[in-house]
């Protein structure tokens, strides 16, 4: 339903550019088996059985960049990014056990997600500003770095596509709160210019990205 244009070449000069200047360097490699053993025992119960998730603020992690994951278990048992129902869980966990957990999920399957006939006006409007940024607010594309089909760029932007739109619209709104940080508070300045609706738009447009 979504149409899909093809990459220009200032994009692919922009991921190529964040890539060198990754913060979370270019060489990541967990052992997914052993990052499966810990999820199977102590993160299914929330994320799912397979990363893909029931409750629709509990995020999906199938699919997702295995340096984010990393990341964000590490910002979460430095206290950096709050998260209570996951303190106890992360408070065990080494770099290693992290680098683990990242690559077993990073390799499932993401579950595809249909836009409900309630969300079609929404989506579209999302897609114009997921694809086209708002340019007299200087807000860039969101394709620009979480790319064209919203999955990421590998140790660099996290996947946006197929997460629980609920949870997309609340990560957005602890950005332009500031409740959440970002590195180099990438996030919260462009959140801090999106309206409540247009955070909405968004949301229902990138749960069922394809
Ligand atoms: C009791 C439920 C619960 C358990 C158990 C749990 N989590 Fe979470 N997790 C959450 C919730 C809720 C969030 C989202 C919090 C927020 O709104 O910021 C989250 C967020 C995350 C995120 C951030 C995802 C993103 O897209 O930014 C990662 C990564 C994560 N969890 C990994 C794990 C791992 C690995 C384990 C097991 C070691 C685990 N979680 C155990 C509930 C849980
Ligand atoms: C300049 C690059 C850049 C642009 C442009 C960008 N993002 Fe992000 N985005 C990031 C980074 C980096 C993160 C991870 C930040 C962190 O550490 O919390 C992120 C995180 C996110 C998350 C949280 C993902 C999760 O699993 O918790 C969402 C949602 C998101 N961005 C949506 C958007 C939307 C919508 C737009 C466009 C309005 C956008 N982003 C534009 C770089 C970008």
């Amino acid at each position: 339903m979504f149409s899909r244009h093809p990459i220009t070449p200032p994009i692919c000069l922009l991921t190529l550019a964040s890539l060198l200047m990754s913060p979370w360097g270019l060489a990541r490699a967990g052992d997914a088996k052993a990052g499966e053993v810990i999820a199977t025992q102590q993160c299914a119960a929330c994320h799912g059985a397979d990363g893909n998730s029931i409750a629709p603020t509990f995020p999906n992690l199938a699919g997702q960049i295995e340096g984010y994951i990393a990341d964000q278990l590490m910002k979460m048992k430095l206290g950096q990014r709050e998260v209570p129902q996951m303190t106890a869980f992360v408070a065990n966990l080494s770099p290693e056990d992290m680098e683990n957990l990242g690559a077993y999920y990073a390799q499932l399957q993401a579950k595809p997600a249909a836009i409900p006939e309630s969300d079609v006006d929404a989506a579209q409007r999302g897609e114009r500003l997921f694809r086209g940024g708002l340019e007299n607010m200087q807000v860039a594309a969101c394709m620009s770095c979480h790319g064209p089909g919203g999955l990421g760029v590998p140790q660099v932007y996290p996947r946006v596509a197929n997460q629980h739109r609920d949870y997309l619209e609340q990560q957005l709104l602890a950005y332009k709160s500031g409740e959440r940080e970002s590195e180099g508070n990438i996030m919260n300045d462009i959140a801090f210019k999106l309206s409540a609706q247009q955070i909405k738009d968004l949301s229902a447009y990138m749960h069922a990205l394809k």
